[in-house]
């Protein structure tokens, strides 16, 4: 059973996880709005990634005992000034969500509460891939050097498809 303060701070990360949802739809739509529609398909796998992220917080919470709370879920920005800002905005917004993460295992371990520590630890791992994915792009944007690399590289992002994984607490979505 979940005492309370913990299930104060997993809803807390289950309203983050939909924030991080709506934060890169919103960047789809941008994408979509200059015509990059490859990095809108990347923007839009990431929003249903976290969609993924936000019911494992549900889950968990409820499968505990506790109660999952639908809150309201602040309102993204909806422009930015260059792809670039766009993936900077994503990097950066990646590095506090592993940082609220890490926050919550430290909350977990004070509480001794193992079983909240076990689910944790799959986060900890996927944010790694979360911060390297975002960072990876910063870094092809920063060489692209004009509007064919741009447009090479949004045919890349194209590439991108959610893999869903097979179960939901073993699997990782890519
Ligand atoms: Fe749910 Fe991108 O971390």
């Amino acid at each position: 059973m979940l005492n309370e303060r913990l299930q104060e701070a997993l809803n807390e990360q289950l309203n983050a996880e939909l924030y991080s949802a709506y934060l890169y739809l919103s960047m789809s739509a941008y994408f979509e709005s200059i015509s990059l529609k490859g990095c809108a398909n990347w923007m839009r796998c990431q929003a249903q990634e976290e969609l993924f992220h936000a019911m494992k917080f549900h889950d968990h919470i409820n499968e505990r005992g506790g109660r999952a709370l639908m809150r309201p879920i602040e309102g993204p920005p909806t422009e930015w000034d260059s792809p670039l800002a766009a993936f900077e905005h994503t990097y950066e917004h990646e590095q506090k969500v592993s940082a609220l993460i890490n926050a919550l295992v430290d909350l977990a371990l004070a509480e001794s509460d193992h079983a909240a520590n076990a689910f944790l630890q799959w986060f900890v791992t996927e944010q790694v891939e979360e911060e390297a994915s975002a960072d990876e792009v910063v870094q092809k944007l920063k060489l692209v050097g004009d509007t064919n690399g741009l447009l090479m590289l949004d045919r890349e992002m194209a590439q991108r498809v959610l893999v869903m994984p097979a179960a939901a607490d073993g699997g990782e979505a890519e």
